[in-house]
């Protein structure tokens, strides 16, 4: 039987961290990553930059995982969300990180407009975010290939 579960394709940790400072992220800042995967994203934006991490995953077993390393690291500040990235809450974000397809980002812009999202800056791993103009376009050295980051500001 076919496996029902989205992809999981992880952005590597080195990738992260440039991501995360193209944001310019810090304390008082909450990083919210949609499709959050194992959760590396706000499990750095918390350790690191001393900011609140939200991770929003569809996958029990990638929520499992990202709640036993929340846990061993002893984090305080990194909330797990198990559920559908579109059924979130975005005003309370002040940073949106995006590893996903062009056709997602542009489903969750559409509800960032709908619920009146403002003054957030997203940063995506590249796939752009179809309507809005990149502030900065960088390209990454990664372990295997090279990564594209837009950073946006809505
Ligand atoms: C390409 S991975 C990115 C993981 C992580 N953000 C990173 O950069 O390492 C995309 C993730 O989105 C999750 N996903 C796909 N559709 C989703 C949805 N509707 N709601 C929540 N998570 C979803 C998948 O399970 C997968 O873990």
């Amino acid at each position: 039987m076919a496996d029902p579960r989205p992809p999981f394709v992880p952005t590597p940790e080195t990738v992260v961290d440039v991501m995360l400072r193209l944001a310019d992220v810090g304390e008082g800042d909450v990083v919210v990553d949609p499709g959050a995967g194992d959760c590396r994203v706000p499990i750095m934006a918390a350790e690191k930059y001393g900011a609140v991490g939200i991770g929003i995953e569809i996958d029990d077993v990638l929520v499992a995982r990202c709640v036993k390393e929340v846990r061993r690291r002893g984090l305080s500040k990194v909330y797990v969300v198990y559920g559908d990235m579109y059924r979130f809450d975005y005003r309370l974000a002040t940073v949106i990180t995006l590893y996903l397809l062009p056709d997602s980002n542009k489903r969750l812009l559409e509800l960032w407009r709908k619920l009146g999202v403002s003054n957030v800056r997203v940063v995506s791993h590249d796939f752009e975010v179809p309507g809005l103009s990149p502030l900065a376009t960088i390209e990454v050295g990664g372990p295997l290939r090279g990564h594209w980051l837009y950073l946006y500001r809505l």
